[in-house]
């Protein structure tokens, strides 16, 4: 879905009056008493979820922004990422039901677009690619989760109930309900099916390079007991340097197992 079309769903594009923040404010507040086991109760969500604190003081930072009011929506954006850390421009548009879980290190750019029941996890950024102008920033359609530490970058589309896996970085589309890993990050589920599986076996990538460091070793060996035939008057000699070579060897290839390479 285009951007412009996904606003619609947005707090931001439905009036943005105090009664609508308030709504916001309460869904917010819902949002992590469901998503999050640990909150206990009413009170302890209320004071210990930073994330809470960020939304609810972008929700004032973007009410300002709307009413056109000069430096203080920045002020309030600037007070928010010093007492939570997570900084949210004022113009960002977030929908109800936004949980920042474990709240820290969170930012979330000024064109950046964010649907309803959407989870950010610590240390995700909504951000810019630094190559583009105007729209620059993601837009997450509703039920969107994204993982610790994963950044998305750019003009893109999250598509709804997507899940971006901790650490990806993504830089293109995402489709709805899918799952998207990695750098550059990549669909590997879709609608619960597998997808491109081939293409994220990173782990078991052929190594051309110790392929060819064996077929050599294989060929000294053989060479060697050629040798060893021919100079029979050299055999100890040889067989000497035979053993000092396999227990280097030995040691090379026990480092490249421990590497994780079969
Ligand atoms: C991506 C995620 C949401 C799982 O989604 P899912 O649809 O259930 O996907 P699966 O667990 O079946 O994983 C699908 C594939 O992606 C891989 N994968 C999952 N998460 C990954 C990640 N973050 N980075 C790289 N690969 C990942 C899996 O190993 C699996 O690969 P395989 O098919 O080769 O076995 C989850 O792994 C994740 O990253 N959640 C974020 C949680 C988080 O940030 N927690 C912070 C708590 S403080």
């Amino acid at each position: 879905m285009a951007a412009t079309g996904a606003a619609s769903y947005f707090w931001f594009n439905r009036g943005g009056d105090l009664s609508r923040a308030m709504t916001a404010i309460r869904s917010d507040i819902e949002a992590i008493r469901e998503r999050d086991p640990a909150a206990a109760s009413l009170i302890e969500t209320l004071t210990c979820y930073s994330g809470l604190h960020a939304i609810f003081l972008h929700r004032l930072a973007n009410f300002l922004y709307q009413e056109k009011i000069p430096l203080a929506p920045r002020l309030v954006s600037q007070m928010n990422r010093f007492i939570t850390g997570i900084e949210i421009h004022p113009a960002a548009r977030i929908g109800e039901g936004f949980f920042i879980d474990h709240g820290a290190g969170v930012v979330i750019g000024e064109t950046a677009e964010v649907g309803d029941n959407v989870t950010l996890y610590q240390g995700v950024t909504l951000g810019g690619t630094g190559k583009e102008c105007g729209k620059r920033h993601p837009t997450l359609l509703d039920g969107v989760t994204v993982g610790a530490g994963a950044k998305v970058l750019g003009a893109v589309t999250i598509g709804k109930n997507a899940k971006i896996g901790a650490g990806s970085i993504v830089i293109h589309d995402a489709p709805a309900d899918s799952t998207v890993v990695g750098n550059p990050g990549r669909p590997v589920r879709e609608r619960g099916r597998k997808v491109g599986a081939a293409d994220i076996d990173w782990t078991h990538l052929p190594d051309p390079v110790a392929d060819a460091m064996q077929s050599l070793v294989r060929r000294v060996v053989e060479l060697e007991n050629e040798f060893k035939e021919a100079f029979p008057e050299k055999r100890e000699e040889i067989e000497k340097a035979q053993e000092q070579g396999e227990r280097e060897i030995e040691k090379v290839f026990d480092y490249y197992h421990r590497s994780g390479n079969k």
